[in-house]
């Protein structure tokens, strides 16, 4: 089962504001850029899948990193396409409609095999499909061996979101990442989202990447549709993100999201028989 991503249309035109460029939304951001600055440096050319609005392939472009950007709403890619157009990195940033569902049908049909020095999905992107045995597959051949893929899902055990809704007498939204896929509302669509641990995609792309670290994102800072907390007390949320900076390490695929770091086996995998 996957979403239609069309449905994110309707979210292109507000997403920056309601995430990006919150408070919180710049620190997650920046524990990203950590991690992609570490395992993609200048030169390189990595595929983006999902970009969104393009903010992290701006900021990879503008080290020097040339960036295939993807994403299957079309309004996503035109929001994305005005904010290269805008910084000027045209020559470095190429973008592309595409969906989990075409890449996986016809990774062959997007590149060549091996084209690319890695690839990455940031915050959540991942999270509106659930064959990921078959993005590994079309990943594998589009990754070179030995280069690096960024996942950023969201997981299933996220404390906050948990203990803020029990707090509030709300059993069911407490565990609705426990449950099968849970349901999102975007516009005028109620999309199915699900929640892979880390140790359930590492299974499932282990054929072709080797894990080589998981961090936990956004564990004792609260999930996005709190961010009007952090506005309310940014001095004590700075603690706590300077807490979770330090210790992310140690609680692995904790969190409202976690990154998961893969690195594509030198061979491919060998036929099934
Ligand atoms: C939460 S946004 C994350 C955007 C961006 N990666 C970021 O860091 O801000 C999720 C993105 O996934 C895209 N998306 C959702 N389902 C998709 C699918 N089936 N195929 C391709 N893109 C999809 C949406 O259009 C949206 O841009």
């Amino acid at each position: 089962m996957t979403t239609d991503p069309a449905a994110f249309d309707a979210f292109a035109a507000d997403y920056d504001d309601a995430f990006t460029g919150t408070l919180l939304g710049t620190w997650l951001r920046q524990r990203v850029w950590q991690v992609l600055g570490a395992h993609f440096p200048a030169g390189q050319h990595i595929l983006e899948l999902t970009c969104g609005t393009g903010t992290d392939a701006v900021w990879l472009a503008g080290r020097g990193v040339r960036v295939t950007a993807t994403d299957g709403a079309a309004a996503m890619v035109a929001t994305a396409r005005r904010k290269v157009a805008a910084a000027g990195l045209e020559d470095w940033v190429s973008l592309r409609q595409l969906s989990w569902q075409t890449l996986c049908a016809a990774p062959a049909a997007f590149a060549r095999p091996g084209s690319f020095d890695g690839a990455f999905s940031n915050f959540g992107g991942l999270n509106t499909v659930d064959q990921w045995p078959a993005i590994a597959a079309a990943l594998g051949q589009l990754i070179r061996p030995g280069g690096k893929l960024i996942l950023v899902p969201m997981g299933p055990f996220c404390p906050w979101e948990t203990g803020w809704h029990l707090l509030h007498g709300q059993l069911r939204p407490a565990i609705r990442r426990w449950r099968g896929p849970a349901t999102a509302t975007i516009g005028q669509a109620t999309i199915p989202i699900w929640y892979p641990s880390a140790r359930r995609l590492r299974r499932d792309f282990a054929p072709w990447f080797r894990p080589l670290a998981v961090r936990s994102l956004g564990l004792w800072l609260p999930p996005s549709y709190l961010s009007h907390l952090v506005d309310t007390r940014p001095g004590l949320f700075r603690h706590l993100q300077r807490l979770e900076t330090a210790t992310a390490r140690f609680t692995g695929g904790w969190g409202d999201h976690y990154i998961q770091v893969l690195q594509r086996h030198t061979q491919p995998p060998a036929p099934q028989k």
